[in-house]
């Protein structure tokens, strides 16, 4: 099946192409690869397949933008170039949201609902920080002035994984802009057209054809190559934590910066004392939002021991009525899985997590939705878990939840703490002093009380321990993007 009529813009027209220096080219190859549509395993579009000879001609062109009106604008001229291409997002929402649903599977409640104006979002919080990006004046002593200025890298290499490709796409390119860098955009192979459609709303925005460059292609070949690429100064990742370990060690040659968004497997600790109901339905969306395929996804969840099978009951019940189905049923809250090698994944997990000795409680098949080849899994709880059985230590990235019980609030923390990730974490209970004494102690770089999956453009974002490092989103998204110069004038 091809995307309707409609959402063939220039951008997808003849099958997508790279967008470079504002011009619409097929790989210097010549070469294509399919997206496909998760829902029905048909290919979507062919997609022009960038390698490092158009990784380089868009760095080049990068280049070349930043020494273009782009280099000289003002900061608050920037600020009304992104405030636009926000506006667009928003104006063309449902186009946007269903081409995200196309690409990953997804539901169309989350895609028109979470990503697309989330994203646009992301272009307004970010529109008006470009003329909060101050310097200081610092004391030094003798009869010096000395005062910094933060300047853009310049050109700054962006990739991206497919869970979120869109809106993980712009908390990269908007504070990137927003301080005056130029940049290459690599969307994962799995999921090219938003990010293409992304590129396209900015030229219209009127930000200038080479700020923003967008080249799909694969890891191996484009992703390397713009890691190696001596023109580019920084690297901001967001995938798998092998992939980020690779990264790092490839930047290293070339001395690039790089903020590394990595894996999770965040724990969600329910107390006794919680509103049980909340706590069931909020932990069930921890880890069934966007089909468990979420790096903050609250897969670990601890219950005390004493409501441990009511809680059991309740998000059993609850899980067994989310919907699963068709990602364009506007009742769907459970799509298809954005690839088959994550069903092949999934799988493999849930075969491990029976043979450790874990309880299947439900799920742990395939479902059959549509035409039956798609990448649907069912909702799948494992409850009998230990904190050190495979299912409770490795990242899975699917619809699978592994129930720890606990009964001791130190032996529980320590579990929690007892894992290589640090992304985020959920408490649940009624006791204010528990809850902050929680959210103290756990080595997250989110934690969520009374809630799970809350996200806002002004605030920060980002992993501890093998989670990463580097903030995204707020005043400190911007840090990343700016480098400092100090400058001293003698005044004697
Ligand atoms: P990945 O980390 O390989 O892919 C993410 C992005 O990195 C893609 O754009 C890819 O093309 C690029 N990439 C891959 N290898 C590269 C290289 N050598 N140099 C430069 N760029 C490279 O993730 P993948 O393979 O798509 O998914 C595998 C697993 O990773 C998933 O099952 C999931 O567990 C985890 N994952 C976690 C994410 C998170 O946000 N926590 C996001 C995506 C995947
Ligand atoms: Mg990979």
């Amino acid at each position: 099946m091809n995307p309707p009529e409609t959402l063939l813009t220039p951008a997808l027209g003849s099958g997508g192409r790279l967008l470079i220096g504002g011009d619409w080219r097929e790989a210097v190859s010549g070469k294509r690869f399919p997206t496909v549509n998760p829902a029905t395993g048909d290919v979507l579009l062919e997609i022009a397949e960038a390698d490092a000879p158009d990784v380089d001609l868009a760095v080049r062109a990068a280049r070349k933008a930043l020494e273009g009106p782009w280099g000289k604008m003002s900061a608050s001229e920037r600020g009304r170039l992104l405030w636009k291409l926000g506006e667009l997002i928003a104006q063309n929402q449902d186009e946007i949201a269903k081409l995200e649903t196309l690409d990953t599977g997804k539901s169309i409640w989350e895609s028109t609902h979470i990503d697309a104006p989330f994203t646009a979002d992301v272009f307004y919080y970010n529109a008006g920080a470009t003329t909060k990006l101050e310097g200081r004046t610092i004391p030094v002593s003798g009869p010096y002035l000395n005062y910094t200025l933060r300047e853009p890298l310049g050109v700054v290499g962006l990739i991206v994984p497919w869970n979120f490709p869109l809106l993980l796409a712009a908390r990269k390119v908007a504070p990137a802009l927003a301080a005056g860098n130029t940049v290459v955009l690599k969307p994962a192979e799995e999921t090219p057209l938003t990010a293409l459609r992304l590129g396209e709303l900015a030229l219209l925005a009127g930000i200038p054809p080479g700020v923003l460059n967008v080249v799909p292609g694969f890891g191996p070949t484009a992703g390397a190559a713009l890691v190696a690429h001596p023109g580019v100064s920084a690297i901001a990742f967001t995938g798998e934590t092998t992939t980020g370990q690779l990264i790092m060690q490839n930047a290293s040659r070339t001395l690039k910066k790089v903020s590394l968004e990595l894996g999770g497997k965040s724990p969600n600790i329910v107390f006794a004392d919680a509103d049980l109901e909340v706590a069931a339905r909020g932990s069930m969306l921890a880890i069934f939002y966007n089909k468990g395929e979420v790096c903050t996804a609250g897969s670990r969840l601890f219950v005390e021991k004493s409501v441990h099978r009511e809680v059991l009951e309740k998000l059993v019940e609850r899980a067994q009525k989310f919907p699963q189905g068709d990602p364009f049923d506007p009742k769907t809250r459970l799509g298809a899985q954005t690839s088959e090698a994550q069903i092949e994944k999934i799988s493999r997990y849930v075969e491990i997590g029976k043979k450790e000795g874990a309880r299947l409680v439900m799920g742990g098949e395939p479902a059959r939705i549509g035409n039956g080849r798609g990448y649907f899994w069912k909702p799948t709880i494992f409850d009998g878990v230990t904190n050190n059985m495979t299912i409770a230590r490795d990242e899975i990235f699917g619809p699978v939840l592994s129930v720890i019980e606990f009964d001791d609030f130190d032996q529980m923390l320590a579990q929690a703490n007892d894992t290589f990730y640090g992304l985020a974490a959920g408490v649940w209970t009624r006791d204010i002093k528990k809850a902050h004494r929680a959210a103290r102690m756990l080595q997250a770089g989110t934690v969520w009380i009374n809630a799970y999956n809350l996200y806002d453009a002004a605030s920060p974002y980002g992993g501890y321990k093998g989670s990463g490092f580097g903030r995204e989103s707020g005043m400190a998204g911007l840090d990343f993007y700016t480098q400092t110069k100090s400058v001293w004038v003698d005044l004697s």
